[in-house]
């Protein structure tokens, strides 16, 4: 499923250097990536680092796994939640640190991850409510699906800065202002990088297939799970219009709803679930 050649070298021309992730990122990338790894490398990783484990765990504590409050310890949460959804939030959680949160006239980063946030509640209601067996991290996969306007953000600024002008002055929907630009768009950026950095494939679909979950390359086992992120941030988009009146696409595709065991109808239930529930997650990183 990686990214073509051709896309490589679009990437590459718009980035000169692969930034390196920080330490403690790629040891949680060694553990996701070892079947081997135990449970106590993780939370030993994760305690190393008291920022990252109280991150965590407010996290944890939060709405979204809903266990409001009960879980003190990162040992304690590996028990509850499972060790492979603590080493994926904690995963989450340090690229979240990784950026950039200064904002500037073009881009607001608190605005990005709480659309983020916000995405990763969808797809955990989502789920909740299709009764689906989720395949991957629900957090991490709505968490990081635009990962790669963030990279833009950080790592190719000038160009990036020329697609938000494009985007906000002309109107000219984002996908479409990065294509005229930098020749591709977030997924691919995103998906590029994300490859680079080793990260395992169920968040690497999301990231490269949150717009086209019905394309070709989508692995049969993930594609569920990119539906799920497609319609979580569409319906995330929709919450966004209605508080700021703006201008995002947010029409979904009648399949991924027939595929999904959903109607139209009932989004608009979905969609306040969301709204209630997102507001305490984003209020964690904030
Ligand atoms: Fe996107
Ligand atoms: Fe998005």
């Amino acid at each position: 499923m990686s990214v073509s050649d051709e896309k490589t070298r679009r990437v590459l021309r718009n980035i000169t250097e692969v930034p390196t992730l920080p330490e403690v990122v790629n040891r949680l990338l060694d553990t996701i990536n070892d079947p081997d790894s135990s449970a106590g490398d993780v939370s030993g990783l994760v305690e190393q680092d008291a920022a990252l484990a109280a991150r965590v765990l407010r996290m944890v504590n939060s709405s979204f796994y809903g266990l409001s409050g009960k879980v003190a310890t990162i040992q304690r949460a590996i028990v509850i939640l499972g060790f492979s959804t603590v080493k994926q939030l904690a995963l989450g959680v340090s690229v979240i640190d990784f950026f950039d949160a200064d904002a500037d006239v073009f881009f607001d980063p608190s605005e990005f991850w709480a659309h983020s946030l916000r995405t990763a509640t969808a797809c955990k209601t989502i789920v909740g409510r299709t009764g689906r067996q989720a395949h991957g991290d629900l957090f991490v996969q709505g968490l990081l699906h635009d990962l790669g306007k963030i990279i833009e953000r950080q790592f190719m600024r000038t160009a990036f800065m020329r697609v938000v002008r494009l985007h906000q002055r002309e109107g000219v929907p984002f996908r479409v202002a990065e294509e005229r630009i930098l020749e591709l768009n977030h997924a691919d950026v995103g998906q590029y990088l994300a490859e680079q950095w080793r990260f395992p494939p169920d968040l690497v679909a999301p990231v490269a297939h949150h717009h086209d979950p019905f394309h070709a390359g989508v692995p049969a086992d993930l594609a569920e799970a990119c539906m799920v992120v497609y319609l979580a941030n569409l319906l995330a988009h929709r919450l966004e219009n209605e508080a700021d009146g703006g201008r995002r696409e947010s029409a979904v595709d009648p399949r991924a709803l027939e595929r999904l065991g959903l109607a139209e109808a009932g989004l608009e239930g979905i969609a306040a679930e969301v709204k209630a529930r997102a507001a305490d997650v984003i209020s964690l990183f904030q």
